[in-house]
């Protein structure tokens, strides 16, 4: 077991399990109003995190958990009201998010969205960013950073309790 006092702090995944653990621990501190931001390039985990977070609170293991490529968002009934999946990888324009529920989803479900640089200035200021790169093993580095007021949350030690 680690303890991370730290708003910031870099994984290891070498698998989509190792992912679907740190979903878990992170699940615990996520209340509606918060936003998730998965940066990295094609085939980086981004849906693999995304889909771990959305069935452990949905409490669902077998949630499907399609990749809203066109659709661009689709939402959930969680144990923690709704949340709200974004792949904005096909977003034209950044206001082009205010279309898609954009101000519903920040004011009161947990948002998960990938390919946040779409957003350029509407990127909210309160949010935690993962950076998901490929490791030379061919597992993934998770960077991990709280935010605005996130920060203040997240910087209560938590721990990361990686045995199975
Ligand atoms: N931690 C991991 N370790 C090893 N392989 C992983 C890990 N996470 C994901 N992968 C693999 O990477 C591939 C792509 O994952 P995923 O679809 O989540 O990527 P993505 O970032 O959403 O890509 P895109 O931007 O194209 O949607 C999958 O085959 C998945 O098994
Ligand atoms: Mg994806």
């Amino acid at each position: 077991m680690e303890i991370v006092y730290k708003h910031q702090m870099d994984w290891i995944s070498h698998n989509e399990g190792d992912t679907a653990q740190l979903a878990r621990v992170l699940a615990r501190h996520l209340n509606p109003g918060d936003v998730i931001c998965l940066y990295g390039t094609l085939g980086m985990g981004k849906s693999v995190f995304a889909r771990a977070l959305i069935r452990i609170l949905a409490d669902d293991p077998a949630l499907e958990v399609p990749s809203p490529t066109f659709t661009l968002v689709q939402t959930y009934e969680t144990g923690r009201g709704i949340l709200w999946h974004f792949d904005l990888y096909r977003l034209r324009t950044p206001e082009e998010i205010y279309e898609l529920g954009w101000e519903d989803a920040l004011s009161d479900a947990i948002t998960l969205v990938e390919w946040p640089e779409r957003l350029e200035d509407f990127l909210p200021a309160n949010r935690l960013d993962i950076h998901l790169s490929e490791t030379p093993g061919g597992g993934r580095l998770l960077q991990i950073e709280a935010r605005g007021d996130m920060k203040d949350r997240l910087s209560l030690p938590f721990s990361l309790d990686v045995s199975p």
